[in-house]
């Protein structure tokens, strides 16, 4: 009886035992402890939006895309068309016209009589008035273009409506203002126009790239042969209808479209007083190098005798590059951090990070580095990846196929060096190009990631420790065009900002543009600068 009491009171305790057990596995189970470091922020499904597309059914794309020459659309000699595809769905949106060399050339032609008859000779006053004129119409016209170059190129709609086309006007409307005071920009200087400029274009801000070239150049009084890029031509060939439109005379813009050899056929062109170019350092060091070996005796078919428009005793057309970018944002401890994660996000994930002066490398701080790390995982949950249509997405669509391969290899050989991959996780739609938006950490100098241009959604972190460490880190790579400061220390700022080698500097912000400041690069980020008065000097003659 004894030994039977002692065996039940066992198994009741053993009982007992167990259930505690149990009990305590079910607590586990619905309030698991999770480790301080892996914890995340669980939203759950409440950061979805009911869908909200843009209604892209009124604006028509036309299934043909001509050349545009001296103010008319025409096929082209070549008798060759490509076809540009929505790349969030890759389906063809059109095909466009493919200039050969004899097609560049009829534009260049047309280029230069309007320049020597009508554009060179017209009143500042007058050529001012067609540039405000171009610039309402675009106004007018915002909510199509930004259509447009979300469906072509796949930036998110609200970037084109609220970025992309405000800034194209206002590059409009401030060179519109100077083409009649171009003395009081260069006082004691008297300014005259260049010539013919050849102008090629990127496809990560089609029509912003457009405007950049264009408006300054027509201000001072020069023509314009343009060619975009071959994946995103329908806005530029749409702003040719704008030009008609404003009744610009006939051959002061011409639009060839067409992809790197239609470009080369321009470069190589013997009768351009100059050349803008933004785009790969690659295609950069090529355009240097063709230039560079021009000289007097080399111009065949020039008009202007061997001799350039611009007085250029080789003969060689002026130059300016904006090529690609690295850009260093530098976090230290001292920073409001929750406005510097931001900015941190706007630096890098704007545009799908299709951007030259993308903040892709981020220098953090050592002693905030776990938190900065925790709170860029967070946020990036928070980014809604789609339909660029859809008027709260965050990422839209890589803009090709080749560029998403592109930064797909690029992350792989970072990971093969061994940094660490964070990425948010979604469902990306099934058609399109598409690359969630990216972190790697444990990243170290000596990895490609760290040093190539990626021209996508990733960013690379790293750490620092002094001011001194984060501006020699952030100056040690081939490229120089922006860099990102944030700090509370206006000393800070000012030390780093006289450090760093960069065209652009933000302290406290990132990727903020304006049509009255310069913007351009060093080292292998090219030379020149566009905006402002500066982007006004590259288009005149100073005598
Ligand atoms: P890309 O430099 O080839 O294209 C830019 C423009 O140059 C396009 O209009 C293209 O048709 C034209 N082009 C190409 N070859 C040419 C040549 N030999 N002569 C004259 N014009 C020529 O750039 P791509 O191939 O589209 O992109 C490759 C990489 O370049 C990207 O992954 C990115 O890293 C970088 N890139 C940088 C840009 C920037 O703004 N910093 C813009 C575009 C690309
Ligand atoms: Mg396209």
């Amino acid at each position: 009886m004894k030994t039977k009491s002692k065996a039940a009171k066992i198994s009741v305790r053993l009982r007992s035992a167990s259930a505690r057990q149990a009990k305590r596995a079910v607590a586990a189970s619905t309030h698991a402890v999770v480790p301080l470091k892996e914890r995340r922020l669980n939203f759950g499904n409440q950061w979805d939006f009911a869908p909200a597309p843009e209604d892209s059914r009124n604006y028509v794309i036309a299934p043909r895309h001509e050349l545009f020459i001296n103010g008319k659309f025409v096929t082209p000699k070549s008798g060759k068309y490509f076809e540009s595809v929505n790349p969030a769905t890759e389906q063809p949106l059109t095909t466009i016209a493919a200039a050969n060399a004899e097609d560049v050339d009829s534009a260049v032609k047309a280029a230069r009589k309007a320049y020597d008859k009508v554009w060179s000779r017209m009143p500042g006053r007058e050529r001012g008035k067609y540039l405000y004129r171009i610039a309402r119409i675009i106004q007018e016209k915002a909510r199509e273009l930004a259509v447009l170059e979300t469906m072509d190129g796949g930036k998110p709609i609200k970037e084109s409506r609220d970025v992309d086309l405000p800034l194209v006007a206002a590059h409009f409307f401030y060179y519109a203002g100077w083409a009649d005071k171009l003395k009081y920009a260069f006082p004691g200087k008297t300014p005259s126009p260049l010539g013919v400029a050849g102008q090629i274009i990127p496809w990560n801000f089609p029509l912003l790239m457009a405007a950049w070239k264009i408006a300054p150049a027509l201000a001072c009084g020069n023509t314009v042969v343009l060619k975009p890029a071959e994946t995103t031509s329908i806005t530029a060939l749409r702003l040719a209808q704008i030009f008609q439109e404003a009744e610009l005379p006939d051959g002061v813009v011409n639009i060839v479209t067409g992809a790197g050899e239609t470009g080369a056929a321009l470069v190589n062109h013997p009768d351009l007083d100059k050349i803008a170019f933004t785009g790969s350092t690659e295609v950069g060091k090529v355009i240097a190098r063709t230039i560079a070996g021009r000289s007097a005796g080399l111009r065949p078919g020039s008009t202007s005798g061997g001799l350039n428009r611009a007085g250029s005793e080789s003969g060689a057309p002026r130059l300016t590059l904006e090529l690609g970018g690295k850009a260093a944002n530098i976090l230290f401890e001292d920073a409001p951090l929750d406005q510097a994660i931001e900015g941190v996000i706007a630096g890098i994930y704007f545009n799908q990070g299709h951007v030259c002066c993308a903040g892709s490398r981020l220098f953090v701080q050592e002693g905030i580095y776990s938190s900065v790390i925790k709170k860029l995982r967070d946020r990036i949950q928070t980014l809604r990846v789609g339909n660029p249509l859809d008027k709260n997405t965050d990422i839209g669509a890589i803009n090709s196929k080749p560029q998403l391969d592109k930064i797909k290899m690029l992350v792989q050989s970072g990971i093969d060096e061994g940094a660490k991959l964070t990425q948010t996780q979604c469902v990306l739609p099934s058609k399109g190009y598409w690359f969630p938006p990216t972190f790697l950490t444990g990243v170290t100098q000596a990895h490609r990631v760290a040093t190539e241009e990626i021209f996508g959604p990733v960013l690379s972190v790293m750490t620092f420790r002094t001011p001194e460490e984060a501006f020699e880190r952030a100056n040690h790579i081939p490229y120089g065009l922006s860099a990102g400061v944030w700090t509370d220390k206006g000393s800070k700022i000012f030390k780093m900002v006289n450090q760093l080698r960069a065209g652009v500097v933000w302290a406290n912000t990132y990727n903020k543009f304006d049509p009255a400041s310069p913007f351009g690069g060093y080292k292998e980020s090219g030379f020149g600068r566009e905006g402002g008065l500066q982007g006004l000097a590259a288009y005149c003659r100073l005598d």
